[in-house]
């Protein structure tokens, strides 16, 4: 899979924390329903890895990945859990190497210039900017669209559903993440119809 691909499903990637296993299908599930299917759930608690599979297996309807891959492990896990991407927080030549032997499509995260350069140079061209908000926004966006004409980005970081509109219009943003999909007291309380309707909400923001 050409990681851009993940872009032409909707306008946003709901980045996940699950602490209950038995959460993990009804939670997809719910997101599926409201049409966001592709789900990115981070390698952050104790039971991300058995979450993976289980949507995996049980809801064919939703691309699952791995975030918050850091390391060899994390992306080889992720790949044995049957994750169909992986998401790096940062960039390193190891993670970027690791995952093309892998065969694990990566979106890997950068913040600046040096860090484009450096996952480019390793034939990443739809990289993750995070954390989007704090390292400059859409001015940092707009000043990366000159020199980085040929890269797209998935901002991710601080977005929320009032500015995730203004990061989607611009030209080199395919797809915004963020956690706003699936807040926590909402999936404590399991929640789903509540987590179907941000999902419609979010899928909305581009028609
Ligand atoms: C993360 O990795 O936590 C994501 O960037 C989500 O950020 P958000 O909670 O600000 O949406």
């Amino acid at each position: 899979m050409n990681t851009l691909e993940l872009a032409s499903y909707g306008p946003v990637i709901p980045v996940i924390v699950i602490d209950r296993l038995e959460d993990a299908v009804p939670l997809a599930e719910a997101l599926v329903a409201g049409g966001v299917r592709v789900l990115e759930v981070t390698l952050r608690t104790p039971v991300a890895l058995p979450c993976m599979e289980a949507i995996a297996k049980a809801v064919p309807e939703a691309i699952v990945g791995a975030g918050t891959v850091r390391n060899a492990l994390d992306a080889q896990a992720a790949r044995d859990a049957g994750c169909h991407f992986a998401v790096s927080p940062g960039y390193t030549p190891e993670i970027g190497r690791v995952c093309q032997e892998l065969g694990l499509p990566l979106l890997p995260g950068v913040a600046t210039g040096s860090e484009v350069m450096t996952a480019h140079a390793d034939g990443y061209h739809f990289l993750k900017f995070f954390p989007a908000t704090a390292a400059g926004g859409i001015p940092m966006l707009k000043a990366f669209a000159g020199p980085f004409a040929d890269i797209s980005f998935c901002p991710t970081g601080g977005i929320t559903p009032e500015t995730a509109g203004q990061f989607l219009a611009l030209p080199n943003v395919k797809v915004c993440g963020g956690s706003w999909l699936t807040p926590a007291e909402v999936v404590k309380a399991r929640d789903w119809a509540t987590i179907t309707r941000l999902a419609r909400e979010a899928s909305a923001l581009r028609p």
